[in-house]
């Protein structure tokens, strides 16, 4: 693992320049300063150089700024840029990541903001090539109607499996009405429209600074805002964006719902478990025959796709061994109906298996995140997040 990275600084104004050299020189074992200058030109000359891991870009003048991050991107993209400007709007966040930044710093640059973006940057960059990560596992939790508690069992699942050692991502690929951020009370600046628009050059480094973590252990990649945003994503930046994920994360647990086609399809051809949600009531008994039958028809059978009954009441009228009987299949997880506890957990937004751990729908999901563990047949990888200057 290489102990040292590489910066340069490009930035016209030198308050700005002197703050960040300054904030860096305790980690000066692990952080080599190659350049720090004051305009577009030297910097460029200084990147070709040193082929630094970091660029420091101030930014005063957005068009040009985002100009100048293409460059960078376009020209060497294994250079991380950290975009650093006087500007809080979001429309220059927007348009600075878009061009490829992958964090957005605010002059004055507070010191511990800084660190917290060379971490996030310096994480991915060290773990990236030399340890041979297994790959993650990729979990759809899916039904093609919904109400069935798809995203309540995504959200907890993930929760669950996300714990000292093991990274979890949480993805809503609900495109036309997620609600995992409503879900876990998070409001990110960017979603999986943020990710998709950039689909040409995206990396690892760049998912992770569009990702936020949640208290509950996940990292999560929202729905898109905006309902057209949604309708552009194609299956094949799904496919991307999982393959991205499955490098980074040990556990990608994917929310998603509708029929049988486009992006659904690019999403369980990524999967490595499909946990098909459903409840104990007739017409939903009758819609999971169907969507099953469907789904053995285009390869995904037994193997992958996993029965997850949802609200279940040890004294309805329909039992998990009639539906397994009907079905034709083992019920691989039944989930009680806790209607308080969920709703609870919703308006907290923190999962049930975090906010009440004890309860027997919290007991139930673990239960599922054991099997879960069991089936990706070994120990979860661990790799150890690497610390600046530690
Ligand atoms: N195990 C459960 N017990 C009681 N209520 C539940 C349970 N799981 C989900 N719900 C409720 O069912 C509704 C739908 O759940 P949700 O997870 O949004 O389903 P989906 O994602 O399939 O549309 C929510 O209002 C939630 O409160
Ligand atoms: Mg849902």
């Amino acid at each position: 693992m290489p102990s040292q990275f590489s910066i340069v600084i490009i930035d016209p104004d030198q308050l700005s320049r002197d703050a960040i050299v300054a904030t860096l020189r305790p980690y000066s074992d692990s952080i080599t300063l190659a350049g720090s200058v004051d305009n577009f030109t030297d910097g460029a000359s200084a990147i070709q150089r040193n082929a630094p891991n970091v660029v420091f870009l101030g930014v005063d003048d957005l068009l040009k700024g985002v100009k100048d991050v293409q460059c960078i991107t376009l020209l060497y993209p294994r250079v991380s840029v950290i975009a650093c400007s006087s500007e809080k709007s979001s429309e220059w966040i927007l348009a600075l990541m878009r061009a490829g930044a992958v964090e957005y710093l605010l002059r004055p640059i507070a010191e511990e903001e800084l660190k917290q973006s060379l971490q996030k940057v310096g994480r991915f960059l060290f773990a990236a090539p030399e340890e041979k990560v297994p790959a993650g596992r990729i979990i759809a939790v899916y039904n093609p109607i919904g109400g069935m508690g798809t995203t309540t069992i995504a959200v907890n699942l993930a929760a669950a499996l996300a714990e000292e050692g093991t990274k979890v991502a949480l993805v809503d690929l609900n495109l036309d009405a997620g609600d995992v951020s409503t879900f876990l009370n998070v409001n990110p600046t960017y979603t999986l429209s943020s990710v998709t628009t950039n689909v040409e050059r995206l990396d690892a480094n760049f998912l992770m600074s569009v990702m936020t973590r949640h208290a509950s252990g996940p990292f999560v990649l929202t729905e898109p805002l905006e309902v057209d945003e949604a309708v552009s994503i194609t299956p094949e930046q799904v496919q991307r964006i999982l393959q991205l994920l499955r490098g980074i994360f040990n556990y990608v647990i994917v929310d998603c719902v509708g029929q049988l086609a486009g992006c659904n399809l690019a999403i369980f051809n990524s999967s490595n478990q499909i946990l098909f949600t459903t409840t104990l009531s007739l017409p939903a008994l009758k819609n999971t025959k169907r969507y099953l039958s469907a789904m053995a028809g285009k390869g995904f059978g037994r193997d992958r796709v996993k029965l997850v009954i949802n609200r279940y009441l040890p004294k309805s009228d329909i039992q998990v061994k009639d539906a397994e009987k009907v079905l034709g299949m083992p019920v691989y997880q039944a989930i009680p109906n806790e209607y308080s506890s969920v709703v609870d957990s919703i308006n907290k937004g923190m999962p049930v298996v975090k906010l009440l751990p004890r309860s027997a729908i919290a007991k139930s999901i673990l239960g599922l995140a054991e099997q879960v563990k069991e089936q990706s047949g070994a120990e979860a990888p661990r790799r150890a997040p690497v610390r600046l200057g530690q």
